[in-house]
């Protein structure tokens, strides 16, 4: 696979020439967002998006957001760009460029693998300059999905998008080295109406700012694992609490129990975005995640460690520890100067890839608020920890 290297923040037509070239001749060429690394191709040519498939090891069903470069591109992926519901185009005249992904009908001309057996295709234009030009300079709108192999964390860098892909890429095909991602986790994946919006993927835009934005109701899925998360806080702090955290086993089955209780008499249909039901954003190591207030979350990753003491721990919290726990090693957002949301947001993909690296057993993780951009924070660990999580 190639590497072709860009300013980030200043790339040049000159730079990125080769890279549109290949997407054109139906390549695959993985490049920056502000969210994450996306895998690209040519979303009008099916054979080019069904190789994302293959070099992802993607689930046949789990559709491909297209990027378009400027809202003229619409019509090439929707049928009837004036007929789409008004809020919609207040979403992206508020949020694009930008991390928002819009259910949408979808155009014929489109590749069917983009949108199998659905009507709809999700679009999104991308704010990184790169992405922008690159998408420009190919002419045609692109699919892409997240350049990591299906079910690994989602890749913030050009090093790890090689570190899943390498294998899997032609030597002609590869990725464009434009940085690190600003946002770090996905972009928002909605679907509107003239009365509401409903949240498929919480991500880059909160549902605070759609919620402002729109002046209409903005709810969540009731597929996303969050709502079960908050029931699960709500009811059953004090059970959660008393959870030994012996062993990851004890705490899965502990927590399994807690979120049967939760669907109980529920009974919901498949969920409108297939991409709601996989395994997702999961590194090797097990993943168990704390929220709440600060003192309990450290002490139940400190009564874990303790458990645990023969397995290397990573930890990742909000401010520095005292003394971390002799078998761990712990990382700390103290240093930056924004909220935790964002930090953890930005680097939490990044952290579960280097802890793997390291071989830990486990990664303790201290959660956030299920606002603002910790919703999105808090649905990816939902998913990378396998539902381990406990608010104390
Ligand atoms: O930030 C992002 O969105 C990144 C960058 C590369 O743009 N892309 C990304 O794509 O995260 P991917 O394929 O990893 O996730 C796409 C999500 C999946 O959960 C999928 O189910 C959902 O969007 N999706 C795509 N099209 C859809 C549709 N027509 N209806 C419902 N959900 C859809
Ligand atoms: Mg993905």
């Amino acid at each position: 696979m190639k590497v072709w290297h860009v300013s980030p923040t200043n790339p040049t037509p000159e730079q990125l020439e080769d890279p549109a070239a290949a997407l054109q001749v139906g390549k695959l060429v993985a490049f920056p967002t502000e969210t994450v690394y996306g895998l690209g191709a040519n979303a009008l040519d099916e054979a080019a998006v069904r190789r994302i498939f293959r070099v992802k090891g993607r689930p046949a069903d789990n559709p491909l957001i297209v990027h378009i470069a400027s809202i003229e591109d619409l019509a090439l992926v929707t049928p009837h760009p004036d007929a789409i519901p008004a809020a919609a185009t207040r979403a992206m005249a508020a949020f694009w460029p930008g991390p928002l992904t819009i259910v949408l009908p979808a155009s014929p001309r489109l590749a069917p693998s983009v949108h199998p057996g659905m009507e709809t295709v999700g679009v999104r234009m991308p704010a990184h300059p790169v992405a922008q030009m690159l998408i420009g300079l190919a002419g045609c709108p692109i699919a892409a999905p997240s350049a990591n192999r299906s079910g690994r964390p989602s890749p913030t860098c050009a090093g790890d998008v090689a570190e899943d892909l390498a294998d899997y890429l032609d030597a002609d095909e590869g990725v464009v080295d434009g940085g690190s991602c600003e946002v770090g986790v996905e972009s928002t994946v909605i679907a509107v109406t003239e009365e509401e919006v409903v949240i498929y993927r919480p991500g880059g835009v909160s549902r605070e700012e759609l919620e402002r934005e729109l002046g209409i109701p903005v709810r969540l899925d009731p597929h996303l694992q969050l709502d079960h998360v908050q029931a699960h806080a709500d009811s059953h702090l004090a059970r959660a609490q008393r959870i030994p955290n012996q062993s990851p086993d004890a705490t899965e089955a502990a927590n399994s129990d807690l979120l049967e209780a939760e669907y109980q008499g529920q009974e919901l249909q498949a969920p409108p975005s297939p991409g709601m039901k996989y395994r997702h954003y999961a590194p090797k190591a097990t993943v168990i995640v704390w929220w709440g207030d600060p003192a309990r979350v450290r002490k139940a990753m400190r009564e874990f460690a303790l458990a645990n003491a023969t397995s290397p721990i990573a930890i990742i919290g909000r401010t520095p520890w005292p003394s971390c726990p002799a078998n761990a090693v712990c990382w700390t957002a103290a240093e930056a100067h924004e909220p935790y949301a964002a930090t953890l947001s930005r680097e939490l993909y990044r952290l579960l890839r280097d802890f793997d690296r390291q071989g830990v057993a486990h990664i303790l993780v201290e959660g956030v608020e299920l606002e603002g951009l910790g919703l999105a924070v808090m649905n990816r660990l939902s998913k990378a920890s396998e539902g381990r999580i406990f608010h104390v």
